[in-house]
């Protein structure tokens, strides 16, 4: 220090501070090595691979720029940067360069103090020479370092990128496979809530299912015993079949049977009804009419004997000379009817006369007698039920007899008509025109002896009524007037004729 302070001053190189030029040639700025020294970081410190770490920016260290002289030595770099360690330049002082430019200016003489001022300072900057291509290697060292680390950074960067976007391309994976989970956890929840509602259905299922199979085994076990049942029903119906064939076949050959015997009936009931008289006379005596009297001292009716009749009476003397006498008159009939003889009685003697009509024979009942004897009381009768004369009586049996006879195959049809001769003229008494237009009737015979009447009504009936209603029709037309015997006298002859026609198509038969 001694030495420099006694050398001899030597001027600056130059003005200028001089590039520095790094070992492969190029220059560099100031304030890049004064950041490059800043960023050294001689021991680089172990990162975890996987970590980025963003460029640490530190803020540039105040760089202490000293005001280069014309006499000074060099610039030099402000304290050392963090971790770097870089190797102390002490052969350049501070101070010293200070003494340097700031020594005692030798007098010009004194060539020789100059030349050894020369030499310090040629000394002085070879060693920082010296010292700056310490440094300068120190730096290139650093910046293969440095370089090196980047290099070494940069594959971690790409390394890194590479792993970041795998790992992106797993979090997309990973995205999408959260919303096909959240996808597949709603499906889930879906389907356990239908599966929840299916198991309760299946209950319910399987309650009907057991009731259906108690049920099933019950109509099974009804089946079966039906089905047995349905069996014996099978061979009693075969049976009842095979009874019932031979019951028709027995049906039919008695229905023959009947058919034959009805044919013989009939002809035995019309030989009984012949060898009884085709034409048979009934006498009715009408009871007495005055009240109290109930016995008719000159009609005797013998009890033993119901078909004769004794008139008596006492015969005055023509002269007066004898006594009367009591003369007796002794009348026979088919049949007799006293005064107390019911409705009923006298038409079943009439009735089996009304079965020869039905068989197909010609039957005619009259009644005969003076005024108020009872003819119109024996052939109509009154309107109480115990009253009826033969004429409704007949028409009953007449269509019972006509409806049993149905079942034999036999089809009968009615034909009514009802006349009045009156002082030889006849009336149709089922007329229902107008009176002034009334026709006029004869007595004609047709073919086979059937007597006709010339504009006649002829009305078909089929039920009993049909027919009463005609004879309250006819009763209306008739001509009644008063007598001394009666006060409905009919004053008239009144025919009540019913044709009937039967037929039988089973056998081919008619009967009229
Ligand atoms: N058997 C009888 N029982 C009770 N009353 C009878 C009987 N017969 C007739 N009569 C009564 O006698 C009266 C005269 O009878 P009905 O009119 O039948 O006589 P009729 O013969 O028809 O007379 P006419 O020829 O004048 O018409 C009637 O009042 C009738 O009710
Ligand atoms: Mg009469």
């Amino acid at each position: 220090m001694n030495k420099e302070n006694t050398v001899s001053r030597l001027p600056v190189m130059s003005g200028k501070r001089a590039h520095a030029v790094t070992s492969d040639g190029e220059h560099q700025q100031p304030a890049q090595k004064k950041m490059r020294k800043v960023d050294i970081d001689p021991a680089p410190r172990a990162r975890p691979a996987a970590t980025v770490v963003p460029k640490r920016m530190l803020p540039p260290k105040q760089a202490v720029t000293r005001p280069l002289r014309p006499t000074g030595a060099a610039t030099v770099a402000a304290g050392p940067s963090q971790g770097l360690h870089r190797p102390p330049v002490a052969s350049v002082p501070k101070a010293g360069a200070t003494a340097i430019s700031k020594g005692p200016k030798r007098p010009g003489w004194d060539l020789k103090g100059k030349v050894s001022d020369m030499e310090v300072k040629v000394q002085t900057y070879q060693s920082r020479v010296k010292s700056v291509n310490q440094e300068n290697e120190n730096l290139k060292d650093s910046i293969s370092k440095i370089q090196k680390r980047e290099s070494q950074m940069q594959e971690e960067n790409v390394q890194l990128k590479k792993r970041l976007r795998e790992c992106e391309e797993e979090l997309s994976a990973l995205c999408s496979m959260k919303k096909d989970l959240e996808m597949v956890s709603k499906e889930r929840d879906d389907l356990q809530r239908e599966l929840s509602n299916l198991s309760e259905q299946h209950k319910v299922l399987q309650g009907l299912r057991d009731n259906l199979e108690s049920e099933l085994c019950n109509v099974q076990s009804q089946l079966s015993v039906q089905t047995s049942a349905l069996n014996r029903c099978q061979d009693s119906l075969r049976q009842s079949q095979e009874t019932v064939s031979s019951l028709q076949e027995t049906v039919a050959q008695q229905r023959d049977e009947l058919h034959h015997g009805e044919m013989e009936r009939r002809k035995l009931h019309n030989t009984i009804q012949e060898l009884k008289g085709n034409i048979r006379v009934f006498c009715r005596v009408r009871p007495l009419l005055t009240e109290g009297k109930s016995e008719i001292p000159h009609i005797q009716l013998p009890a033993h004997d119901n078909k004769s009749l004794t008139l008596a009476r006492v015969e005055e003397s023509h002269t007066g000379r004898t006594v009367d006498t009591q003369k007796s008159y002794n009348f026979s009939f088919d049949r007799v009817f006293g005064p107390s003889a019911r409705q009923q009685e006298v038409f079943e003697e009439i009735s089996l006369l009304v079965q020869s009509a039905l068989d197909g024979y010609n039957v005619c009942c009259f009644a005969y007698g003076q005024t108020g004897s009872g003819k119109t009381y024996t052939m109509e009768g009154g309107d109480l039920e115990d009253m009826r004369g033969v004429i409704p009586r007949a028409v009953q049996q007449i269509f019972k007899s006509a409806q049993a006879l149905k079942e034999q195959g036999w089809q009968y049809t009615f034909t009514a008509s009802f006349v009045e001769i009156y002082n030889e003229t006849l009336r149709d008494l089922l007329y229902t025109g107008k009176s002034n237009k009334r026709p006029e009737h004869e007595i004609r015979k047709v073919s086979n002896n059937e007597i006709t009447v010339t504009n006649l009504t002829y009305q078909k009936v089929s039920t009993e009524d049909e027919v009463c209603n005609l004879i309250l029709l006819a009763n209306q037309n008739r001509s009644t007037a008063r007598t001394n015997m009666n006060d409905h006298s009919s004053r008239s002859h009144s025919v009540f004729q019913l044709d009937i026609d039967g037929e039988n198509r089973d056998r081919d038969i008619k009967c009229k």
